[in-house]
């Protein structure tokens, strides 16, 4: 069928020749090993990106010297698409996570990229590889927007040549046996960020360097980090790749973003529905300590993460210099369920979306 959206930015497409979905079996989907058949390709070079091109996926020849490998200039995006029907993939939020893409590259000197060459790109590779999104209830199309230094260049200053992908990976449902609610750590060896770092972009090494903490968190049972501030100690920031959230008596205490925290899209759809809701919403400091006090006061009524790939995970214990709090019984607590079931139904096209968050691309 065709695209009912005209777009202003032409795309040339090299189609691949013969598709390799045979090759995926959607049983049995493990997140980003499989990539579905085309992926979007644009360079920068002389102070411009050049003619954006959507192609089959592939190899990419890189030099040893490739300034990325040395310096890690390189940024990217994690977003899903969802099939609602035969016609109908829902992209959730693009212009937010488009929003964060460029605030990203600001922070690491990449050139911003423009939303039209964006969501066309989307919408064309949804058009060629919309039989790659799966179908199974909680599976999606995971995207995975990149940018990186592409100048051959040992010298340890930015980059002036870029290298701008699109690739885009199916993945299974992230719970296949209903909610495991997670067991998190706090550490006083490693800190992920700090104010005045990178900890609010979406750039590799902030990744690379949190590897050593979850594993060694991993070795002592945990899930994952629960990161508190850098200079302190004393506040919760948030987890490995999700932000997270207090339900304490009636109020929903969400850190606030000051600069180390990634501003998560689904944090900020959490926040919009609890708002909604009726809940108090306070986007503020919260140290560790208030939530081991408000667990012994039971009055810790949820804790939650949030983020692209489980959308909302709930949090089962929490480990801090050797005191360890229980929360809801290894259960997913009634207001995570609720906000995991809205933010769903608007993905899938299940509900109608009265807040403009999918954007329906008819394939
Ligand atoms: C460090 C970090 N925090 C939070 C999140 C959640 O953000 P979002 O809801 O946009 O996926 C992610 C995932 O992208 C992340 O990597």
């Amino acid at each position: 069928m065709m695209n009912e959206i005209i777009s202003p930015v032409q795309i040339k497409v090299e189609p691949v020749e013969s598709s390799r979905i045979h090759e995926v079996d959607f049983e049995n989907l493990v997140f980003g090993e499989k990539f579905s058949d085309h992926m979007f390709v644009m360079e920068y070079e002389d102070g411009s990106w050049k003619e954006p091109v959507i192609k089959p996926y592939g190899q990419i020849q890189i030099s040893p010297a490739l300034n990325t490998l040395h310096y890690g200039q390189a940024i990217f995006e994690g977003m899903k698409a969802f099939y609602k029907d035969e016609n109908t993939i829902n992209i959730f939020r693009p212009d937010v996570h488009h929003e964060r893409l460029n605030n990203t590259a600001r922070r690491m000197i990449i050139p911003e990229t423009d939303y039209d060459t964006f969501i066309t790109a989307l919408e064309e590779l949804l058009k060629l590889d919309y039989k790659w999104v799966p179908k199974k209830p909680g599976t999606a199309l995971y995207i995975r927007p990149l940018i990186f230094a592409s100048a051959d260049l040992l010298a340890a200053r930015s980059s002036d040549k870029f290298s701008y992908y699109i690739i885009t990976s199916p993945v299974g449902a992230y719970y296949a046996e209903g909610f495991n609610p997670v067991k998190l750590t706090t550490t006083h060896e490693y800190v992920r960020a700090v104010e005045g770092g990178t900890g609010e972009a979406k750039t590799a090494g902030n990744y690379a360097a949190s590897f050593l903490p979850a594993r060694k968190a991993a070795q002592e049972g945990y899930t994952q980090v629960l990161w508190l501030d850098a200079k302190e100690h004393k506040y919760v920031e948030e987890v490995g790749t999700m932000n997270i959230h207090f339900l304490i008596g009636n109020t929903l205490v969400t850190p606030g973003l000051f600069g180390s925290i990634l501003p998560g899209v689904t944090r900020r759809s959490v926040i919009t529905l609890a708002k909604e809701w009726g809940y108090n919403v306070e986007e503020r400091r919260i140290s560790i300590d208030e939530v081991f006090d408000a667990h012994e006061k039971g009055e810790l009524k949820e804790v939650f993460g949030s983020g692209t790939a489980a959308v909302i995970s709930p949090v089962g214990l929490i480990h801090h210099k050797g005191k360890t709090i229980h929360i809801g019984d290894d259960k997913i607590g009634p207001v995570a369920k609720k906000l995991f079931d809205s933010i769903t139904d608007i993905q899938y096209g299940r509900k109608e979306d009265t807040y403009g968050w999918v954007h329906s691309v008819k394939v």
